[in-house]
């Protein structure tokens, strides 16, 4: 069983914890990701327009878990978090083996909030680079496009603010990587997504149909708590095997 977290403790004690007991290992296992991942701090003011809201650890854990052990994306690999928010992406990749995870989010306030869960966990291996996704220059472009081998994000899902936005980030992964891309979206929007990704001439798998239960943290939101059902799906170039 997993030593209760203790108030006021560093939250370097239970990952290095994991780091020498299971982690190098490979036996993390999904249940005990997933409270470590509780432990990250979400967003303090979330920005309603850039749609911040963290993933949810239960449904993190389940995402990277997938790809660590369905397709071996993660462990001793470069990841690419985009709209990596307050990392909870990031830190589970870590987790979970990655050689270094570069995080990208286009909000300052995201990245410092990023940062200081990077702290907290002491993690080295994560890098943060300020940019917009969907005006990504060719410096970022080149350099990231020779090393990364999987991407994973959370998207914005784009239905009424940035129509299109969540597909936006598809595609600059899909630019980005010769390895596959894991994404989250509404589960309403998977016809128009099956024909972008035709469209795209890309593989596109739908890993699992989840519910998000997002709380709602955001001013525009009516209730507590709202559930989303989401698709989980996995991009790739035709020629990646599975
Ligand atoms: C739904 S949140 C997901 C956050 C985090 N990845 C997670 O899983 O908890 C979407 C994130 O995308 C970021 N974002 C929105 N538009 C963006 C853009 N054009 N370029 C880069 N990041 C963007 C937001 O600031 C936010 O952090």
């Amino acid at each position: 069983m997993l030593p209760p977290f203790v108030l006021n403790s560093p939250k370097c004690l239970f990952v290095n914890q994991v780091t020498d007991e299971a982690m190098a290992s490979r036996q993390l296992k999904l249940k005990e990701l997933e409270t470590y991942l509780e432990e990250v701090d979400g967003f303090e003011n979330p920005k309603v327009l850039l749609e911040q809201y963290s993933t949810p650890a239960h449904l993190a854990a389940c995402m990277l878990y997938t790809i660590h052990t369905s397709f071996d994306g993660i462990k001793d690999k470069h990841v690419l978090d985009l709209g990596c928010g307050c990392g909870v992406l990031s830190i589970g990749a870590v987790m979970l083996g990655a050689s270094k995870v570069t995080a990208v989010d286009v909000d300052e306030d995201a990245l410092a909030a990023c940062q200081q869960n990077i702290e907290e966990f002491e993690m080295e291996n994560i890098d943060l680079e300020l940019h917009d996704i969907t005006d990504l220059g060719s410096e970022i472009s080149e350099r990231l496009k020779v090393t990364v081998d999987t991407v994973v994000m959370n998207p914005p899902f784009g239905t009424k603010h940035n129509k299109g936005i969540d597909m936006q980030f598809v595609k600059t992964g899909l630019s980005l990587t010769s390895g596959a891309v894991y994404s989250l979206h509404k589960t309403s929007t998977r016809e128009h997504i099956q024909k972008k990704a035709e469209d795209w001439g890309m593989d596109m798998t739908i890993l699992a149909e989840m519910k998000y239960n997002l709380k709602c943290t955001l001013k525009s939101h009516k209730k507590d708590t709202v559930d989303i059902e989401v698709d989980f799906i996995r991009f790739a170039h035709k020629s990646v095997k599975k």
